[in-house]
C-alpha cells in the first residue's frame, strides 16, 4: 500500500468510496477540487500499487490555518476496512503535517460513530469538548477531538 498527494486524477475515485461511506462528509467533486488547490489543503489517498491499475483504498482531506489543522473529511472503502488503511493515512498525515509546521490537529464526529474513534483514539487523538445535538439526519452530538503533533513541553523545578 502506497501513500501519496492526491492527484487530480483521483477525484472520481475518492467519490465512489465516499459514496459508499454514508458517515463521511458529502462533498462534491469541486469541494475535493478547492481544497486540492488551497494552499492550506493537503488530501492524502492510500492506494494499492499492486493491482493494476493501482486501486484507490481511501482518503483524507485535511485543511490548515497557521499552526492548526482539520481533518475534514475520510473514509475507507467498505471492501479494505479494518486492514490498517486509515491508520496509515493519519500516520503518514502527522508526519507531513508536522514537517509543514502544524502544533494540532482538530476534527469532529459523529458521537455513535464507533469506528472513527476507534481510529482516532488509535493514533493518539484525545476529547476536546462535546457539541450537544451538533448533527441531524439522524440526531447526534458531535466529539470534538484534538491531537497534539508536538508534545507539550514540561517545565523542571527552578
Ligand atoms: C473510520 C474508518 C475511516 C476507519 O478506516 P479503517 O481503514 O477500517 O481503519 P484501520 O483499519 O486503520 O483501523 C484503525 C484502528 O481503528 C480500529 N477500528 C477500525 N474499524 C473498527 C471497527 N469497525 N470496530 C472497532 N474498531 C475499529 C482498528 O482496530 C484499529 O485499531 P488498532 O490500531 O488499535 O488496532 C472507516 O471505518 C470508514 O471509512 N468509515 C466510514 C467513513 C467515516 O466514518 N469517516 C470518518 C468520519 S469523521
Amino acid at each position: 500500500m502506497k501513500i501519496r498527494l492526491v492527484d487530480k486524477n483521483d477525484i472520481a475515485a475518492i467519490l465512489a468510496v465516499q459514496q459508499k461511506s454514508p458517515e463521511a462528509a458529502r462533498w462534491t467533486q469541486s469541494d475535493y477540487e478547492r481544497l486540492a488547490e488551497d494552499p492550506g489543503g493537503k488530501i492524502l489517498v492510500a492506494e494499492l500499487e499492486t493491482m493494476d491499475p493501482p486501486k484507490l483504498l481511501g482518503f483524507a482531506a485535511f485543511h490548515r490555518i497557521l499552526d492548526e489543522v482539520e481533518l475534514r473529511n475520510a473514509a475507507v472503502d467498505p471492501e479494505h476496512r479494518e486492514q490498517g488503511v486509515a491508520k496509515a493515512l493519519l500516520e503518514d498525515a502527522r508526519e507531513r503535517l508536522l514537517k509543514a509546521g502544524a502544533k494540532r490537529v482538530f476534527l469532529e464526529v459523529r458521537a455513535s460513530n464507533k469506528p472513527a474513534l476507534s481510529l482516532y483514539c488509535s493514533v493518539g487523538f484525545a476529547l476536546h469538548s462535546l457539541r450537544k445535538g451538533y448533527y441531524r439526519d439522524p440526531d447526534d452530538d458531535a466529539f470534538v477531538l484534538a491531537l497534539e503533533l508536538f508534545p507539550p513541553t514540561v517545565l523542571s523545578p527552578l
